[in-house]
């Protein structure tokens, strides 16, 4: 006996990720529905050598389902979500209205899969942002070894992790350059984003930050451990899929880097590739369709007691939100619902 199961926003993204992972995986489902809002009514999403007809969420009952998977906007997720907790269903949810719900468990499997059972408080789970699972998966295992005080990260993150629009705008804005008359205006950005790089995502907050980097820094708490420091510098740069993001990261005890390397390659979700020489490292266009979350560059940090650098790549659409979810999915399985 196996799950079923709702993908919610199965035409955006996340959802179409989603649906493929779950596929890739061999999640065991019993009945999958495709949602999405009525203006995909009808429309037909891929789940493995099936073919999905999009239904509309507003008049779906959750009644009877297992689990699930929302990928739409906070706003949509308010009106939704409540109503197939209700109705028995968990959700896990990749908005970010519930990360910060103390009744809410805010999971990375590899890092606190504990926390799972704390799901039947609301019968919500919340998927992290993009910037900070990636992130955490490579903190964890060295904040394990040698307690990790400080981070200092500036992430370069791709445009798919604003939506659809985000590439659309990429995509016809490069176009542009090139054709006289078809200039496209920033519209899903405040500036240019074709051959530019913008220092700001999501809100800005009173103190200069903004919201995208304060994710970062209380999600990274919640997840990992409060007692961390980060400071995060959020940035968008025009690549399509795959987030990377440069980690300064200060520890309690010495750890040097032959030793992080080595941590690293035996913690779960991580893929280390690592030569001192031309191309040894890992690029955004090389994790995409990737389960891992590629470290490159450890260095010992001199200018700090105990302080290391790093690089950490990641395809933000499967690690930073599909993939996860599905991980949750998998774990709250075999944790609490154990059908399959
Ligand atoms: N992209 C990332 O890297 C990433 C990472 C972490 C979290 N997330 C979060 O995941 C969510 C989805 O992101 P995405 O990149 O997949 O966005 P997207 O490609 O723009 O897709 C949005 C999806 O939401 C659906 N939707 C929007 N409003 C709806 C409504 N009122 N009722 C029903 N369905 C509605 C859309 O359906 P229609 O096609 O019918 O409009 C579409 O399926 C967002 O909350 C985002 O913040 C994204």
């Amino acid at each position: 006996m196996g799950y079923r199961i709702a993908i919610v926003g199965a035409t955006g993204n996340v959802g179409h990720e989603m649906l493929n992972i779950l596929a890739e995986r061999e999640f065991p489902v019993d009945e999958i529905v495709a949602l999405a809002s009525r203006r995909s009514l009808g429309t037909e999403v891929s789940f493995g050598d099936r073919t999905l007809k999009t239904r509309d969420l507003e008049t779906f009952d959750f009644s009877g389902w297992d689990m699930a998977l929302f990928a739409i906007g906070s706003d949509a997720t308010k009106k939704y979500a409540p109503k197939a907790a209700a109705a028995g269903c968990v959700v896990i949810d990749n908005s970010s209205l519930y990360r910060y719900d103390p009744d809410v468990p805010l999971i990375v499997p590899e890092v606190n899969p504990k926390d799972v059972h704390g799901y039947a408080k609301k019968n919500i789970i919340a998927n992290p942002n993009c910037s900070t699972a990636q992130m955490v998966v490579a903190l964890k295992p060295l904040h394990d070894r040698a307690k990790i005080k400080r981070v200092v990260v500036s992430t370069y993150q791709s445009v798919s992790g604003s939506g659809k629009a985000g590439i659309d705008e990429l995509w016809n804005q490069t176009k542009g350059m090139y054709v006289p008359g078809q200039e496209v205006e920033p519209s899903a950005y405040p500036k240019q984003i074709a051959f530019n790089v913008i220092p700001h995502i999501d809100v800005f907050l009173d103190d200069g930050s903004t919201k995208e980097e304060w994710k970062m820094v209380a999600e990274t708490k919640k997840i990992v451990d409060p007692s961390i420091k980060v400071t995060a510098t959020c940035v968008r740069v025009p690549v399509f899929v795959g987030h990377a993001e440069a980690v300064n990261i200060e520890f309690e005890d010495f750890l040097d880097d032959d030793e992080a390397r080595d941590i690293l390659r035996e913690a779960p979700g991580i893929m280390v590739i690592d030569k001192r020489e031309d191309g040894g490292y890992v690029t955004p266009v090389e994790c995409v369709g990737d389960f891992a979350t590629f470290i490159s560059r450890i260095r010992q940090d001199s200018t700090i007691d105990n302080g290391l650098n790093l690089w950490c790549v990641s395809d933000n659409l499967r690690k930073g939100a599909a993939l996860n979810a599905v991980q949750i999915a998998e774990l709250l399985g075999r944790e609490v619902l154990k059908k399959g």
